[in-house]
């Protein structure tokens, strides 16, 4: 083998615990609760093609270079779009990322250097763990409860760490239906935090693909949104978002909402990342946001993920019983889940996986202590049918499990 001589961070790197499960979706039959891939049959594949058809025929510039902030069509689209959740920002203030995912990694890049303190929620979207690992920082967690982020919890610790010098950096949250938690912060606490960041330094990197998901309840507005009521607080928010949940992810369209001074930077940071997101499926998504098709398609896929997270939760209710505690989400696309017995979710997946059906176990999305029995259930792509089965074989995994773990129980 050839000794490469691998920078320190990748010589030995995690993978995501999700795309550790790939190997098994692929078998027949197998019903998926892991990835949190939107349904394909919720695309919404005449107004995409109609979209690239006019993105074509309107603009041959898409094929060319384009500007490494984005193209300037869609980031009109995208301060409209803001516009209707809330936020009131201009196109100077926009960077178009290829995804939300590269959004994040380009702030990092900017603020993060070896060593800094970087605060996630507890638990909190895994590959956002790897991309803070990989710029070396000193990641500490911050509970979080059924309301999303311990504000509390966080306030103790900013006062203690201002004691001893090293206050943190940065804190990326996921305040709308959080992947994995599917918790959802209330707006008090959103005001908290906010005062929090202000009064601390901190920057609070609001992290929202799924808040376009609701389906029960009343909208929160964002940090972004409710930065400008709380002094101070507007200059401590980027806000990042992303087509991938509501759209189609293989556009690969995400963007960051930021002050300039951090724009900037993370536009000579994408320079050297990939020069500039694809001019093509950005002048895709400008026509599909510029369409009309918006508003309706939301509302049919919110409907239809509603049903899915019902279908789920009354499964799980049914299936496993007391066996299982979780909290039903309002929007988004996960269950958060515990197993309240003495079977952890790595020996439950197995049975799982053997009897048809697949989850991801909660480790993966943890920093610091971690809980063996805890899992995270997508209710995304399954068809309803498919979610009443997979819960049934659920059910009988942990049947299985338990069996194993106390044969002597096992009926003569
Ligand atoms: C919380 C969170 N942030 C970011 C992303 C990445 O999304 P994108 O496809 O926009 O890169 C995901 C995708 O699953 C996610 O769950």
């Amino acid at each position: 083998m050839a000794s490469y001589r691998f920078a320190s961070v990748y010589v030995d790197p995690k993978g995501s615990p999700i795309r550790a499960l790939y190997k098994h979706l692929g078998e027949p039959g197998m019903i998926s609760f892991a990835g949190g891939y939107p349904d394909p049959q919720l695309f919404d594949e005449e107004g995409l093609r109609q979209a690239s058809e006019r993105a074509f025929a309107n603009s041959k510039g898409c094929l060319e270079y384009g500007a490494t902030e984005g193209t300037p069509g869609l980031k009109n689209e995208i301060v409209r779009l803001m516009h209707t959740r809330g936020v009131s920002t201009r196109p100077e203030n926009i960077i178009v990322t290829t995804g939300s995912q590269q959004a994040f990694d380009l702030v990092l890049r900017v603020m993060v250097e070896k060593g800094d303190r970087v605060l996630v929620e507890q638990p909190t979207y895994s590959t956002n763990i790897q991309a803070v690992h990989a710029y070396q920082a000193n990641v500490q967690s911050v509970p979080v409860t059924a309301d999303g982020l311990d504000v509390e919890a966080l306030e103790r610790m900013l006062a203690s760490a201002r004691v001893s010098g090293q206050l943190p950096k940065l804190l990326y949250t996921i305040p709308n239906f959080s992947n994995p938690s599917g918790a959802t912060m209330p707006r008090e606490r959103r005001i908290r935090l906010l005062q929090l960041a202000a009064q601390y330094q901190l920057l609070l990197v609001e992290d929202d693909p799924y808040g376009g998901l609701r389906f029960k309840g009343e909208a929160v507005p964002s940090l972004m949104a409710l930065a400008g009521e709380v002094p101070g607080a507007q200059d401590w928010v980027v806000h990042l978002s992303s087509l991938s949940k509501i759209v189609a992810p293989g556009l690969r369209v995400g963007w960051a909402v930021a002050p300039v001074e951090i724009l900037r930077r993370c536009s000579v940071a994408k320079q050297s990342a990939d020069v500039g997101s694809s001019p093509w499926t950005q002048s895709i998504a400008a026509e599909y946001l510029s369409g009309g098709r918006m508003t309706t398609h939301l509302e049919h896929i919110c409907a239809a993920y509603g049903a899915k997270c019902r279908a789920l939760a009354d499964g799980l209710r049914r299936e496993l019983g007391e066996a299982l505690a979780f909290h039903e989400p309002s929007g988004g696309m996960f269950i958060w889940a515990r197993l309240t017995g003495t079977v952890t979710a790595s020996e439950l997946l197995e049975r799982a996986i053997a009897r048809g059906v697949m989850f991801v176990p909660g480790e993966g999305f943890q920093v610091d202590s971690s809980d063996p029995f805890t899992l995270r259930l997508s209710f995304a792509t399954p068809t309803l049918d498919e979610v009443a089965l997979g819960t049934r074989r659920l059910g009988e995994a942990l049947a299985d499990a338990l069996a194993r773990k106390s044969p002597q129980a096992l009926p003569a």
